[in-house]
């Protein structure tokens, strides 16, 4: 059980020596740390995720990094909104016990050259879309690794190819940590919540949820369709979230897929379990989402 803490603000920490040692010192006592990861602007899904982090561990630690190394594009980079009193305001509502916020200046030393990659899954959709992307977060979660080490790992399952990506990455490079992944947290139209909302024009947000109702119709389609071959149902579910983003005048789409959750490619016959995954670029963000499916006794 995790143990009642006063609610004080806790210490933002910039130096990785500082903040490894205050992690150390935790462990060394016995205490579970808990990691959650995120490029601030924060919203009610990393809330959420810190209020799980913390109901299972002693210890949050969360980072605030934007970090370059992800962006393909400098004017993404530049525009990826930033609001650090918005950020401490939010946090005073939570159990974060320290927050780690490096400088981009510093945390990448000068001549930094390594990128940890991840193959497979790391390609595929988003990975094609935005090159450089998955290397760009598997390297930075490497780094914020080694400084926190973290017992637990906790990422948003509305980021699923990112949680594909790092469950790889963790399991292959044997990094000492469990992966938990929290739930997607919606607006009440449905539209997943997203620090790059913040982005959209007024038009655009009216619009946005069409995502949602995409996956939503690819889910349908794929239980009308119950005993057909699981590749037909496919075919038909992709078809159905086409038709959806078809809808809204603003939103071109990237992708609309049904894939396999741990490796993004087709989902095997027999498969039980899919996710619906959508991208679609608007006029000022581009926006994903997912929907975890049952696929029954899919051929
Ligand atoms: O999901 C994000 O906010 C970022 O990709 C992450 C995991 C914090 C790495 O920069």
């Amino acid at each position: 059980m995790a143990r009642e803490r006063p609610r004080r603000p806790a210490p933002w920490i910039a130096s990785p020596a500082r903040l490894r040692s205050l992690a150390r010192a935790w462990r060394a006592r016995g205490e579970r740390v808990a990691f959650v990861p995120t490029m601030g602007y924060l919203h009610d899904g990393h809330l959420s995720l810190v209020e799980r982090a913390a109901r299972s561990a002693d210890r949050v630690i969360l980072s605030v990094f934007v970090n370059p190394l992800q962006f393909e594009a400098r004017a993404d980079l530049a525009s990826y909104p930033r609001d650090l009193a918005h950020d401490r305001r939010l946090l005073r509502g939570v159990r974060v016990d320290a927050v780690f916020a490096p400088r981009a200046a510093t945390f990448y030393a000068p001549g930094h050259a390594t990128r940890v990659t991840v193959a497979g899954v790391g390609e595929r959709l988003e990975g094609a879309f935005r090159p450089g992307h998955f290397a760009g977060v598997a390297t930075v979660v490497t780094k914020l690794l080694h400084v926190v080490e973290p017992d637990q790992l906790w990422l948003g399952q509305k980021d699923a190819q990112q949680v594909a990506v790092l469950r790889r990455m963790v399991l292959d490079l044997d990094f000492a940590v469990d992966v938990h992944v929290g739930p997607t947290v919606r607006e009440a139209d449905g539209l997943a919540m997203s620090s790059r909302n913040a982005r959209l024009t007024a038009r655009e947000r009216a619009q946005a949820p069409v995502l949602y109702v995409a996956l939503q119709a690819g889910r349908a389609s794929l239980a009308a369709r119950g005993s057909a071959p699981l590749a037909r149902r496919a075919l038909a579910a992709e078809r159905a979230m086409r038709a959806a983003v078809a809808c809204a005048p603003l939103a071109r789409l990237d992708y609309a897929r049904l894939v396999d959750p741990g490796t993004f490619d087709a989902p095997a016959p027999g498969a039980r379990k899919g996710l619906l995954v959508v991208a679609a670029r608007f006029p000022s963000a581009r926006l994903i989402d997912n929907l975890q499916v049952p696929l029954g006794s899919a051929r």
